[in-house]
């Protein structure tokens, strides 16, 4: 078994999951300002160590994706973060991508950038403590979007990212995001979804990606979040699965879901739906981070009376994800 299949494997095996917790400096910002807290650097840090300091973490989660920043931060033992996770047996993963720019020629659509000086930036993350590396790509559904153009576009380059990682030790999270914003139905969805998860691979397959050592990382198939359609869990799971026994080779270990905006327990539930729908040739768990995190930031605050609650917030949302796998 080669290192990255091993990886990818503890990354999706065992009930447990990944917790994205590499929101940009921007996002994780603008998250803080909500609930009242200052946006400094120090509180970034604080908030994350509130995370990964969460008792018992590591029985439901395999590895957790940091942002450049977090990346070089310590705790407050003096441990930088990917020392403190290692300590903990949980993985690090770093977030790769310079963020979602305009696509030249397509409005309204993007495409996610940062292959540039990426060996490079792999080989020091590896020298750091890095296992795992992530790369959202962002396609929208709309009046005649997405564009065949945005599609291959954030495809190329999905997969260029996910060679280098490979090159360079990483294991790759592979994640094209379809996004719920919109009017679109379930169906519809599932045909956008289909139909980049077939591009996807064809491009991973052209760039001689080896699947056994990729983390797939796909929005659950859903209804937009203006639709008047309110399709049940079942419909989500069936929809889901559906989508990804068309289109997912079986050498792929694992498929670890974002939560794209759903609450906590409709990801929770849609997750548990799908794990009945026997067989599947991978694993199908959560890379969940608002559904993971939302209630531990909104509990905190900033105000450390309420550090031990939310981080029982975080507990209970991680456990009952391990549960519904
Ligand atoms: O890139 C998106 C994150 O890794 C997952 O976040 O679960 O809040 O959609 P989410």
């Amino acid at each position: 078994m080669s290192s990255l299949n091993e990886n990818a494997r503890t990354l999706v095996s065992n009930r447990r999951g990944i917790l994205a917790a590499d929101e940009s400096i921007g996002t994780m910002s603008s998250r803080l300002e909500k609930v009242g807290v200052e946006a400094t650097e120090e509180n970034r840090r604080v908030y994350r160590e509130l995370i990964v300091t969460t008792p018992r973490l590591s029985e439901s989660i395999s590895g957790i994706i940091l942002a450049d920043e977090t990346f070089h931060q310590q705790v407050s033992n003096g441990r930088t973060f990917p020392e403190f996770l290692a300590d903990l047996g949980i993985l690090t993963g770093i977030k790769v991508d310079t963020g979602a720019k305009p696509l030249a020629g397509a409005p309204n659509e993007t495409i996610t950038e940062g292959l540039d000086g990426l060996r490079e930036r792999v080989t020091d993350y590896v020298r750091l403590g890095a296992t795992f590396a992530k790369w959202r790509a962002v396609i929208k559904i709309g009046d005649s979007l997405p564009s065949d153009r945005a599609v291959r576009a954030n495809v190329h380059a999905l997969a260029r990212y996910a060679g280098l990682c490979q090159e360079g030790g990483l294991v790759p999270i592979v994640e094209p995001e379809v996004l719920m914003d919109g009017a679109h139905s379930l169906a519809q969805c599932q045909k956008v979804t289909t139909a980049v998860l077939e591009s996807l691979f064809d491009e991973l397959n052209l760039m001689q990606v080896q699947l056994d050592g990729i983390v797939l990382k796909p929005n659950m198939v859903v209804a937009g979040t203006d639709s008047p359609e309110r399709p049940s869990v079942t419909d989500v799971a069936r929809a889901t699965v559906d989508a990804l026994r068309a289109t997912v080779p079986a050498s792929v270990p694992g498929i670890a879901f974002l939560s794209g905006g759903q609450s906590p327990e409709a990801a929770t539930k849609h997750l548990g739906a799908m794990q009945g729908l026997s067989p599947l040739p991978w694993e199908l768990t959560y890379s969940f981070g608002r559904a993971l995190v939302g209630p531990a930031l909104e509990t905190w605050r900033g105000d450390n009376d309420n550090w031990a609650a939310a981080q029982k917030a975080l507990s209970e949302r991680a456990v009952a994800n391990a549960a519904a796998r």
